[in-house]
């Protein structure tokens, strides 16, 4: 099996290079509206952007960033295939402008343009950033009616475009299975809050990914497994880092990232082109846990009912027994914005 990468130096508001109807899923994260690290992307995007922060404006400049994203959640629309999914991480911005402190929905303002769109709106996810940052708490301190709750969570909001997928033939129902997991993954992916806490990042380029406001490579892996197959194609049309390109690599599945910045293709090229370490950790890890799980599991409650066919493990349902993981033998760059990965049944 093989995947293809490719990097766009371009506008997500036109996403000329892509086919309508020709991604399998949408995994991303784009500026936050009022949060001020990316007031100035925002500007540049639309000069209103400008005029109403300098007027002090705040529902305004809330607004006119949003119409930016909005070009792009309607690409999004273009470029999906029927039963697609696609995922946004977003936080809501808290800020004082013009002497009144208030909250800016963005997740609420995001979810109403998909809805407007035609996308469906499915249940979401809560990723709990928890921080012991002295400054979390804001407002009056102790003295009521003036405090405000901590802001530490972020959403995963998830959406369907039209009715559910169909796996027609033979060989779309074989990789819907091959492309299964754990029933104890299952159990933790598809809760609804999330909490990353003690989990490895392994990228590199720490310092840039803290300024481009990089996501957990965990949180791409985990969404790029519950909502794709092997081999599908994945969208970021917010690709900074390439976090996203990262975990489709690890999860066998081919990406596009769409980046408006250029400086940070060469940047997205060398993490894809380099991360087969970190791709087998990950890999290493889900193995490891799932040994640890049935351990556990079969001393409470006795041996697992099935056993996954192409591995051997001991698994719960029925389901898993089609489950078949890959690891990567080879990843090399096709060009300076292309990369292409090659795997190999695990062997276990
Ligand atoms: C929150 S960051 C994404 C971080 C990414 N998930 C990661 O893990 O590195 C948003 C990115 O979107 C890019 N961006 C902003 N507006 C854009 C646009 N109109 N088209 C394409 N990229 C854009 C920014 O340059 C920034 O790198």
């Amino acid at each position: 099996m093989q995947t293809n990468h490719t990097v766009l130096t371009s506008d997500a508001r036109t996403l000329t290079g892509i086919s309508d109807q020709s991604v399998d899923l949408v995994v991303t994260s784009p500026p936050y509206p009022m949060i001020q690290m990316w007031d100035g992307l925002f500007s540049n995007l639309s000069a209103d952007v400008k005029t109403f922060l300098d007027r002090d404006d705040g529902n305004a400049a809330f607004e006119a960033m949003h119409r930016e994203l909005d070009a792009v959640w309607t690409e999004l629309f273009r470029v999906l295939k029927d039963g697609a999914f696609a995922c946004i991480n977003i936080g809501n911005a808290t800020r004082t402008i013009g002497g009144r402190f208030r909250l800016y929905p963005n997740h609420a303002r995001i979810v109403t343009c998909f809805q407007k769109l035609g996308f469906d709106s499915l249940p979401e996810i809560l990723w709990r950033k928890q921080t012991n940052a002295p400054n979390k708490f804001m407002g009056s301190g102790m003295l009521a009616s003036g405090a405000y709750v901590t802001n530490e969570h972020e959403y995963i909001l998830i959406f369907r475009k039209g009715a559910k997928r169909e796996f027609k033939n033979a060989a779309e129902k074989e990789s819907r299975m091959k492309s299964a997991f754990f029933w104890e993954e299952r159990n933790t992916w598809f809760s609804d809050i999330w909490d990353f806490k003690g989990i490895k990042q392994g990228l590199n380029h720490t310092e840039l990914r803290g300024r481009s406001g990089a996501y957990p490579l965990e949180l791409a892996y985990r969404l790029i497994n519950m909502y794709s197959l092997y081999g599908d194609v994945v969208l970021d049309p917010f690709m900074g880092t390439g976090t996203t390109g990262v975990a489709a690599i690890a999860c066998a599945r081919s990406s596009i990232g769409v980046e408006i910045d250029g400086a940070f293709a060469p940047v997205i090229i060398e993490q894809e082109k380099s991360c087969k370490p970190v791709a087998q950790a990950l890999l290493s890890n889900r193995i490891a846990d799932h040994d640890k799980f049935v351990q556990v599991h079969s001393r409470a409650k006795g041996p697992l009912k099935y056993i996954s066919l192409h591995h051997g493990f001991p698994i719960i349902t029925r389901q898993e027994t089609g489950m078949q993981l890959y690891t990567i033998v080879d990843i090399h760059a096709k060009s300076d914005v292309e990369v292409l990965a090659s795997y190999e049944s695990l062997g276990r």
